[in-house]
C-alpha cells in the first residue's frame, strides 16, 4: 500500500527527454526515483550525470541527484517494484504513414509494469497520448488485479526550459479515475513542493487531462501560424509583421508571447501533436472541429518554402553553385534537437537544389549531422560566412542575434543577411552595408 509519508518512491519509465528530466526533477524535490529505460547507452550516460541531449542544468541536477544516492537508473523494469508511483514518460511519435500518434512504446510500457504493480500502487501517465487512452489502460491496470490505479498527468515543460518547467510548473493537471481520491492524494505528496509554492492544480478526468495538452499544443501552433499567415499577408503589401505583432500584442487579451514570425514552429512536439489530435479527431466523427489545425500545419511548413524563395531571389534567381551560410540548425535556440527542425529543413533543401550549404549550430551539428551528413558542418559563425554569397540566420540562438555585421563583412563575398527568425536589428546591419531581408518585413 501506498505510504504517503514523503518521500516517497517512484519509478520513471522511459528516460527520454521527458523521463530523464523528471526523473532528476524529483530526486531534486526529495523523492527517492528510479530511471527506467531499455536503452542500456542512454541508462548508462544518464547515470553518469551527462545526459544524451543538451539541455541547460540538466547535467548538474543528475550528478547531483546521483551522488546524493536519491537517482539510480536500470535497465530493468523488475526495479520498478520497489516504488509506489509510476511515471509511464516514453514517447508517442507520429506513425510512419499516417498523422496519428504511436501508442506502442506506451502500451508497452504499461504492460510491462504489471507484474511488479502492488496494491495501492499508482500508475501515472505522462506522455502525450490521444484522448480515450488513459481509460483503456486505467482498465488494464486494474486488470492486473492487485488494486493499483491510473491517473494522467500531463507534462507542458518546453526544451530549453525543461528543468525549471519541471521542478516549478505553471499549473498542475491531474486526470483521475472516477472516486479515486488515493490518486489525487499522491500526486499531491509528490507535487507537495510546487503545491505550497501555490502552482494551480486543475482534477479532472482523463479525457480532459488528455485534451488539456493536445489543446494547449494546438493552441500554441495556431498563435504561430496566425502570425505567420500575417507575415505572407506583410509581404504582399509592404507591412512590417514585427510591428504588427507588438500593436495587436499590447491588447492583454491577445498578448505578445509566441508571436515572433519566422520560419515557424518545429521540434517533437508541435507538429506532431497537431496532427495527431486531427487523426483522432477523425476517428472521433469530429473531424471538422480541427480542420483549421491543417491549415496551420500548411501555413507553418509554407515558410520553410518562403525561405529558400527569398535566397534564391537575393542570389539573383538561381541557388546552384552559389555558397550559403546556414546559422541555426536547431529547432530552436539552447536545444540540440533537430526533429522537424525548420531551420536544417532549409538547409537540406538548398542543398538539394545545388547550393554549397555551410552549416553551424552551437550545439545541434552533430544532432544534424546524423540526420544529414551530406551537409559541410562547422563550428563558428565565422567559419561557416567564409566566402558565402549570403547568410542565413535561421535559429535564434544569443550568439547569433548579438552578432556584429564586422566580424562578418571581411569574410564573406556577398554581404546579404537573410533573417529566418526576425531576431537582428535591420538598422544596424544595413548601415554596415548589409543586404538584409526577413520574413514579413520590407
Ligand atoms: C512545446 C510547448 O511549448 C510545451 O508546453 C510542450 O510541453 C511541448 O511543446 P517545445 O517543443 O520545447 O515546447 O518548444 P516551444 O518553445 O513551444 O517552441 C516550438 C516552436 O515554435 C519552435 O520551433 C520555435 O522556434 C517556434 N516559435 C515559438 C515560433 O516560431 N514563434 C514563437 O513566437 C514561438
Amino acid at each position: 500500500m501506498t505510504s504517503l509519508s514523503t518521500p516517497l518512491t517512484i519509478s520513471v519509465i522511459g528516460c527520454g527527454y521527458l523521463g530523464a528530466v523528471h526523473a532528476a526533477a524529483m530526486a531534486e524535490l526529495g523523492h527517492r526515483v528510479i530511471g527506467i529505460d531499455v536503452d542500456k547507452a542512454k541508462i548508462d550516460l544518464l547515470a553518469a550525470g551527462r545526459p544524451p541531449f543538451y539541455e541547460p542544468g540538466l547535467p548538474e541536477l543528475l550528478t547531483s541527484a546521483t551522488a546524493s544516492g536519491r537517482l539510480t537508473f536500470s535497465t530493468d523494469i523488475a526495479a520498478a517494484a520497489e516504488a509506489t508511483v509510476h511515471f509511464v514518460a516514453v514517447g508517442t511519435p507520429q506513425r510512419a504513414g499516417s498523422n496519428a500518434a504511436d501508442l506502442t512504446y506506451v502500451d508497452a510500457a504499461v504492460e510491462s509494469l504489471l507484474p511488479h504493480l502492488s496494491e495501492g500502487d499508482l500508475v501515472v501517465g505522462k506522455s502525450t497520448v490521444p484522448v480515450g487512452t488513459a481509460e483503456r489502460l486505467a482498465a488494464v491496470v486494474s486488470g492486473a488485479g492487485v488494486g493499483a490505479t491510473l491517473a494522467w498527468n500531463p507534462e507542458f515543460l518546453r526544451e530549453g526550459f525543461a528543468v525549471k518547467d519541471t521542478i516549478s510548473p505553471d499549473r498542475l493537471v491531474y486526470g483521475v479515475g472516477e472516486g479515486d481520491e488515493h490518486a489525487e492524494s499522491v500526486l499531491d505528496a509528490v507535487y507537495a513542493a510546487a503545491l505550497a509554492a501555490g502552482t494551480p492544480k486543475v482534477v479532472t478526468g482523463y479525457a480532459t487531462a488528455e485534451l488539456v495538452k493536445v489543446s494547449a499544443n494546438a493552441f500554441l501552433a495556431t498563435k504561430i501560424s496566425f502570425i505567420n499567415a500575417m507575415a505572407e499577408v506583410a509581404e504582399a503589401t509592404g507591412a512590417d509583421v514585427t510591428q504588427l505583432a507588438d500593436a495587436i500584442g499590447f491588447d492583454a487579451r491577445i498578448g505578445r508571447r509566441f508571436l515572433n514570425a519566422g520560419l515557424g514552429f518545429g521540434g517533437g512536439c508541435l507538429p506532431k501533436d497537431i496532427r495527431g489530435f486531427m487523426a483522432r479527431a477523425e476517428e472521433l466523427g469530429v473531424e471538422q472541429a480541427l480542420s483549421f489545425l491543417s491549415e496551420v500545419d500548411s501555413i507553418n511548413l509554407r515558410r520553410r518554402g518562403r525561405m529558400v524563395d527569398l535566397a534564391t531571389e537575393v542570389l539573383d534567381g538561381d541557388v546552384s553553385g552559389k555558397r550559403i551560410a546556414v546559422l541555426g540548425l536547431a529547432f530552436k535556440p539552447d536545444s540540440d534537437d533537430v526533429r522537424d527542425s525548420p531551420a536544417l529543413d532549409v538547409a537540406v533543401r538548398l542543398a538539394e537544389l545545388g547550393a554549397i550549404v555551410v552549416a553551424t549550430d552551437p550545439e545541434a551539428v552533430e544532432t544534424s549531422r546524423a540526420r544529414h551528413p551530406e551537409l559541410t558542418y562547422v563550428s563558428t559563425a565565422v567559419e561557416a560566412a567564409q566566402d558565402a554569397d549570403v547568410v542565413l540566420l535561421l535559429t535564434e540562438w544569443k550568439q547569433y542575434r548579438d552578432l556584429d555585421p564586422a566580424e562578418l563583412t571581411s569574410v564573406v563575398s556577398g554581404r546579404a543577411l537573410l533573417d529566418g527568425r526576425n531576431c537582428v536589428n535591420p538598422v544596424v546591419w544595413r548601415e554596415a552595408g548589409w543586404t538584409y531581408r526577413a520574413l514579413g518585413r520590407p
